[in-house]
């Protein structure tokens, strides 16, 4: 039943939208995109998983930068360049910083406090100015005593337990101890604290279904008034569930005990404190674990990076962030790690307000606007072996220190464009780098010698598989 009321909305809601069309007479055309069907468009090409290698290949087929898909009335422009991602996304920010509308998450689940899923409005706006004010290159020097103390506990709690083996729940406390005691000098003192739970379950709801595509409600939002009992509407029932999560996380009286500032109300402030943490935690723990993927598959890095700690930190000391500047192959790491499987692969999508025109192309309001991260920072043209993890394509050999004129500096991608670009990205270095440099520092990193057994008995070797969900990021 289910798929029958599925089926009849996409033909009302492509029917109208094909009227709406004819009425509008285009005179420039769309941009290139693979053929699709009449009334849903691309809705049955679209990929399920690793969405932005199939976005590149239709451009590359295409020999496009500006690719345009359509699902059952929704125009969607990838934008597989950096050229066309800065002179929309930046050059033109007022028209491209809006967000799509996300029905499951912001209507369904309770995300809706959550500025970066938010239109483009004073709502957005009045948390984006908290976030950046406090975010910004020069406020974050202070947090830095912050960052060193839960770097410090993470390198206590490893070295307690070198034999636990499952790293994750280390680096989570460490972004949570790093945001939580940032953002509101709220103090973690035990592991496995219920906030850390509770945010890591409403954060993984929100990137199950923030995934364009992931439900049909956000391409059909009229299925949103299905009652949770019809057959077929579980999706109602899941909402349900992570909605309690969603308002459990951001209600939690310990943000009530933190500092306040006049200048924002505390709903403001409670409000960007969950924006932060969910903005920050998983994209910090992740970076940090591809990071170690990347050393394990090279100690010749490991031991040159231990070399250089050597030779500049005092025995007997750590490094620390004063030490950037002639620390330049922990700097070349943490970039290539961003570069290498980024934690991003197409952004965050963005909205196009009004009609507009690129190249002899009609992009066409409401558009949502995709870009394709992934292609940029594999772009063989900008970096040899693009899938290789190379930290050194950052270095001059000639005089040891970092040149982004080998190879881009990531950050021109990986932290999204325009005005909507991430505010923790200088946060995010600097507790990448001190984690990275503490952790070599302090440890040999080096695969497992002993083989995996498998629930059949089975022995095998060690082996990496990238998931959306980082629980798993290391697999047998
Ligand atoms: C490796 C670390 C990180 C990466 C790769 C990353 C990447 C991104 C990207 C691609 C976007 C979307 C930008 C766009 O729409 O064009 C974004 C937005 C955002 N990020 Fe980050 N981020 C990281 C760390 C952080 C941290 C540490 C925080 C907070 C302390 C944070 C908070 C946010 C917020 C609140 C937004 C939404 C901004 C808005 O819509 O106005 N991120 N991030």
């Amino acid at each position: 039943m289910g798929t029958i009321i599925d089926f009849l909305a996409i033909l009302a809601t492509g029917a109208l939208l094909y009227t709406i069309n004819r009425r509008r007479k285009p005179s420039l055309p769309l941009p290139p995109g693979p053929k699709g069907l009449p009334l849903v468009g691309n809705l049955f090409q679209m990929p399920a998983e690793l969405q932005w290698i199939k976005y590149h290949e239709w451009s590359t087929e295409l020999n496009t930068d500006v690719l345009h898909l359509q699902v059952a009335g929704t125009d969607i422009i990838v934008l597989d360049n950096y050229n066309a991602a800065a002179d929309l996304l930046e050059a033109r920010s007022s028209l491209y910083s809006g967000r799509p509308r996300m029905v499951m998450v912001m209507e369904l689940m309770g995300w809706d406090f959550n500025f970066g899923f938010r239109y483009y409005g004073d709502y957005w706006r009045k948390h984006r100015r908290l976030a950046q004010t406090s975010l910004q290159a020069t406020a974050i020097k202070q947090y830095r005593p912050h960052l060193a103390q839960a770097t410090r506990k993470l390198l206590k709690r490893l070295l307690d337990e070198r034999d636990d083996g499952n790293l994750i729940p280390h680096l989570r406390q460490l972004t949570a101890e790093t945001i939580l005691s940032v953002a509101y000098g709220i103090e973690i003192q035990q592991e496995n604290d219920p906030y850390i739970k509770l945010s890591e379950a409403a954060n993984q709801g929100a990137i199950i279904a923030g995934v364009p595509g992931a439900f049909l409600v956000d391409t059909i939002p009229i299925l949103k008034y299905v009652p949770a009992w019809f057959p077929g509407a579980s999706f109602k029932q899941k909402a349900r569930e992570w909605h309690k999560m969603t308002r459990a996380m951001t209600n939690l009286q310990k943000i009530e005990a933190g500092e306040k500032d006049d200048a924002f109300t505390e709903d403001v402030l409670r409000n960007t404190l969950a924006a932060l943490y969910s903005g920050g935690s998983d994209t910090t723990v992740s970076t940090i674990a591809t990071s170690i993927l990347g050393l394990l598959e090279h100690p010749e890095v490991v031991k040159k990076a231990q070399a250089q700690i050597d030779s500049v930190v005092k025995p007997g000391h750590l490094p620390d962030l004063d030490d950037e500047p002639s620390l330049p192959y922990i700097t070349a790491i943490v970039k290539e790690a961003l570069r290498w499987r980024e934690v991003t692969p197409f952004g965050v999508p963005h909205a196009l307000s009004t009609d507009d025109e690129y190249k002899g192309y009609r992009l066409p309001a409401g558009a949502i606007v995709i870009v394709n991260e992934w292609a940029m920072l594999h772009d063989e043209n900008v970096y040899a072996d693009p899938f290789e993890f190379k930290p050194d394509r950052f270095i001059d050999p000639e005089t040891g220190k970092i040149d982004y004129s080998r190879a881009r500096d990531p950050g021109h991608a990986c932290f999204g464009f325009g005005r909507r670009i991430c505010p923790g990205r200088f946060m995010a270095f600097e507790s990448l780098w001190l984690t990275i440099a503490s952790l070599i520092a302090t440890f040999d990193i080096e695969k497992a010698k002993e083989k995996v057994t498998l629930p059949s008995g089975e022995e095998v070797e060690r082996t990496v598989e990238l998931t959306h969900e980082y629980d798993s990021a290391f697999v047998a």
